[in-house]
């Protein structure tokens, strides 16, 4: 007999989770059984107020009432994008104040790649050892898990991989290079963090060659860090920010900050340079702009490092290795992928909801909503902790 899901829909690994979702509300997402599942993963870092909040979706309806898709990205101006424009001016250095909105965090990035060589007319990216920027071709290409790019090659030429946290490698940045791309805390590495020493070195060196410097936020961003941008712990701005995931409230988006300057270079030489008929779509904006007024009116980035502690102070166990964290952003290290295996699988039985990383198969990963509550994190470590003692 046929079924859908598995049959008809597209599936990305031949052993999905395949929970069968009804509803989802707060910190919890609810299985046609009625089975309920304690949400420690947010969708891979998106789900950052939680879920079913009213705020979210009252914006929602009322622009529903207004309109949904008028034009493609850039031609009309829409009351939804201004106001979240707005809302992002609010959290970001005014070099940072011009945005261009697109569907998803692989895109944010392809257009972050594509200002950097058309502004400075050169073509070699640096890129990090252990980075993920995305599943298209350019953010592959600057992507370093190489068993998932091979079979995809040829990819953009000319991308070089330097060491995080290593000086010397910083002379590899040269007069020939457009930009460098970063994740401001490596996400799929098993949150790897740069030092502060090493950021400054970073942004020195690119300034002094005329690169710029791209910081992915589409995993650390939007407070999940502690900070609303991850690379506020490091006394630094970057000429380019991406972010994505958490940005929509639950909705697609990504999105390309910069100066105005520089955005500027996308509609002239050639005119149309970057363009996407449903980015910015406006039910989108008006969702991420109702999720930032909540993160702010809730203060919800000042309780993360107390809510992190909490969860640390429980991640003591003879099997985990290390736990590495910014934030509500962790890898917890066990001593073999076996385990890591094990603990995500039980935990799916066990209503427990944590996951894997792509590339680092001895830790698994824990980023909950931001919204969720000390006796959720109590009652969650604790059944982790009975899942690493079976
Ligand atoms: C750091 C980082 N950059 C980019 C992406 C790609 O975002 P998307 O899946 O929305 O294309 C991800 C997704 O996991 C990510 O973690």
């Amino acid at each position: 007999m046929s079924h859908t899901f598995k049959d008809h829909l597209a599936q990305t690994t031949p052993f999905p989770f395949g929970i069968k979702v009804s509803h989802a509300e707060g910190s919890y997402i609810y299985d046609t059984d009625g089975k309920a599942y304690l949400d420690l993963i947010s969708g891979i870092a998106v789900s950052y107020l939680g879920h079913g909040r009213e705020e979210i979706k009252d914006a929602i309806k009322a622009q529903t009432d207004k309109h949904l898709h008028v034009m493609v990205y850039g031609e009309f101006e829409q009351e939804a994008q201004n106001e979240l424009a707005e809302e992002l001016k609010q959290t970001l250095p005014k070099s940072l104040h011009s945005f261009y909105f697109v569907n998803s965090g692989t895109e944010a990035n392809e257009a972050a790649l594509k200002l950097a060589k058309r502004a400075t007319g050169r073509r070699k990216l640096i890129s990090f050892k252990g980075a993920y920027h995305g599943s298209t071709h350019g953010s592959l290409s600057v992507s370093f898990n190489e068993i998932k790019k091979n079979p995809f090659r040829p990819l953009l030429p000319d991308v070089h991989f330097i060491e995080l946290n290593n000086f010397g490698d910083l002379n590899q940045i040269t007069e020939k290079t457009a930009a460098v791309i970063m994740e401001s805390i490596q996400g799929d590495a098993g949150v790897r963090i740069p030092s502060k020493e090493y950021m400054q070195a970073l942004r020195k060196r690119c300034s002094e060659v005329g690169a710029l410097l791209i910081l992915d936020e589409i995993q650390s961003g939007m407070g999940r860090s502690g900070k609303m941008w991850a690379f506020e712990h490091y006394d630094m701005v970057p000429d380019l920010m991406t972010s994505g995931k958490a940005l929509g409230a639950g909705l697609p988006i990504g999105c390309l900050a910069a100066s105005n300057k520089l955005m500027q270079k996308f509609s002239v030489n050639p005119m149309l340079g970057h363009i996407t008929t449903f980015g910015g779509h406006p039910l989108v904006c008006a969702a991420a702009a109702a999720g930032l007024k909540v993160l702010r009116k809730e203060k919800l980035i000042e309780k993360v490092d107390e809510k992190a502690q909490l969860i640390k102070g429980y991640l003591k166990h003879p099997k985990i290795v290390e736990v590495r964290n910014r934030g509500l952003m962790f890898a917890v290290e066990l001593q073999d992928a076996e385990q890591v295996q094990k603990v995500v699988l039980k935990g799916l039985e066990e209503g427990l909801l944590l996951f894997w990383f792509l590339s680092t198969p001895n830790a698994f990963r824990l980023a909950p909503p931001l919204t969720i509550s000390k006796e959720e994190i109590e009652k969650g470590m604790k059944k982790l902790l009975e899942l690493l003692d079976e």
